[in-house]
């Protein structure tokens, strides 16, 4: 694996811009750049395993960036996301092979490059530490697995841990990750393929994760319902999602922070506590005129 600064040299010279950016949120953000070190040194026996070398990880991740460029210079002109409907993002992105899995490994290294992701990623993992026990945990839309990784090892007490994903590159890259740094809990784990709409576990759980989903169902408030009514009475649920957020396979909108707890709360849920982020350093009034990314992260319960 590199060092960090043999990655931030590799992005500089691959995106100058980005790389000065990621530059500097390395420098500026308690933490990061720590956790970035410890990440790569975590993920490297996971890329082995996949032959992925650690500059196509870094690859994986500016196709992510620029990707993520072309959707917002369109998204600027049209007021539109990318991507028509579910049907569209499923056979373009979550079953093409090389599309999906480099764009959860680039998510997965954004959790430590992007103040706004590493901020909700650090919310988690500070939330879930909290909760004094884990029996039955649910993640829904698993994507890279790191978030999967932290419950599980947060919470080794976990007897149940159910993973429901429309993607099969998704399951199958966690399944890995997981197989490869945390072989015990993923035995215990029950790995399933569908649609969360469809997903009927005849259980319930004390802890469901479900991080960046929402903006690809067409209909949140369904897939909330469904979910709180799989919580245990004292269960609690992990939610985040974006507003004015444009990418590949993102078909919901929501337009604001608050249209997203309208939503939270239409589908039955208390937000217990959440965290809003902005994804660049700018005034409330040019995040609303310039209509640019904002993170929600929130703990429910239902
Ligand atoms: C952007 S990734 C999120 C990864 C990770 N949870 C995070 O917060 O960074 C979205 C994940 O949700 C999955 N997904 C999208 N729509 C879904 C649905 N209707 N049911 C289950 N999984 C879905 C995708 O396949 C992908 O793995």
């Amino acid at each position: 694996m590199p060092r960090v600064d043999e990655l931030v040299d590799y992005l500089s010279a691959h995106h100058p811009r980005h790389g000065e950016k990621v530059a500097r949120n390395l420098a500026s953000v308690a933490g990061m750049k720590d956790d970035l070190v410890m990440f790569l040194e975590r993920y490297q026996p996971f890329m082995e395993r996949g032959q992925i070398g650690w500059e196509q990880l870094a690859d994986a991740y500016l196709t992510m960036v620029n990707q993520m460029t072309a959707a917002r210079l369109d998204f600027m002109r049209s007021g539109k996301y990318p991507a028509e409907d579910q049907t569209q993002a499923v056979q373009d992105v979550y079953s093409h092979e090389q599309v999906m899995t480099e764009y959860m490994l680039g998510l997965a290294l954004s959790q430590f490059l992007w103040k706004h992701h590493y901020q909700v990623y650090s919310f988690y993992r500070s939330r879930i530490r909290r909760i004094p026990q884990v029996t039955a945990a649910l993640e829904v839309g698993t994507g890279h697995g790191l978030f999967l990784l932290d419950m599980l090892t947060a919470h080794p007490e976990v007897r149940t841990s159910d993973v429901v994903d429309i993607s099969d590159i998704s399951l199958g890259l966690t399944k890995s990750l997981l197989q490869v740094v945390a072989p015990d809990a993923a035995r215990a784990i029950r790995w399933v393929h569908d649609d969360v709409v469809r997903f009927e576990p005849g259980m319930s759980y004390d802890f469901i994760t479900m991080g960046e989903v929402l903006e690809h169902v067409p209909d949140p408030v369904r897939v909330l319902s469904r979910l709180a009514h799989l919580l245990t009475p004292t269960g609690r649920m992990f939610v985040s999602t974006c507003a004015n957020c444009p990418t590949i396979d993102h078909i919901y909108h929501f337009h604001s922070v608050q249209e997203i707890r309208d939503t939270i709360g239409r589908a039955g849920f208390h937000i217990e506590e959440e965290d809003v982020v902005p994804s660049e350093d700018v005034s409330a009034e040019d995040l609303e005129r310039y209509r640019l990314d904002i993170l929600y992260a929130a703990i429910l319960r239902a």
